[in-house]
């Protein structure tokens, strides 16, 4: 009689925790949904897309045309050639403005990027990954 009580008390428990689990895990999923969406609203979302995404991942580690942009900001440079040690907010404004300017020869042959709004808001965006 003991014996089926430590049982069926014990079949409550090993119930409970794992809704528990699913319930944390539910929660983890809807959490990091919303910061998804959070993330694809910022306005540089669609101009990233547009002017970077042709050449490079950002949610992957794999060289695509130019190397991944995952964790970029706050990197020192994995390419050659460009007087910055890192990165940041200035030198990838500077890089975006003018890539051929920098490197001449470099095989990010874009344009660049005339507004400043734009090249935040890129730059804003690419902190996300
Ligand atoms: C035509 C393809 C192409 C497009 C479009 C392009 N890039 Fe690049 N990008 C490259 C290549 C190729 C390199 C490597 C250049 C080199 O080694 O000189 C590069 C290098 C970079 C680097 C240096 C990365 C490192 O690891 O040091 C950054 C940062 C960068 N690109 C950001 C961007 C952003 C942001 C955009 C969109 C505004 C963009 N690129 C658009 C091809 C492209």
């Amino acid at each position: 009689m003991l014996r089926a009580v430590i049982l069926c008390l014990s079949g409550l428990l090993l119930l409970a925790l794992t809704s528990c689990e699913q319930g944390e895990k539910a929660s983890g999923i809807i959490r990091s949904s919303l910061e998804d969406m959070q993330r694809e609203s910022l306005p540089g979302a669609e101009l990233t897309r547009q002017k970077c995404s042709t050449c490079h991942y950002l949610d992957r580690n794999i060289t695509k045309v130019g190397p991944p942009l995952k964790g970029i900001v706050g990197h020192a440079p994995t390419i050659s050639g460009v007087p910055f040690a890192v990165w940041d907010e200035k030198s990838l404004n500077r890089w975006l403005q003018d890539p051929t300017g920098i490197k001449p020869g470099t095989l990010m042959a874009i344009p660049g990027i005339k507004s400043a709004t734009e090249r935040t808001a890129i730059i804003e965006y690419l902190k996300q990954f």
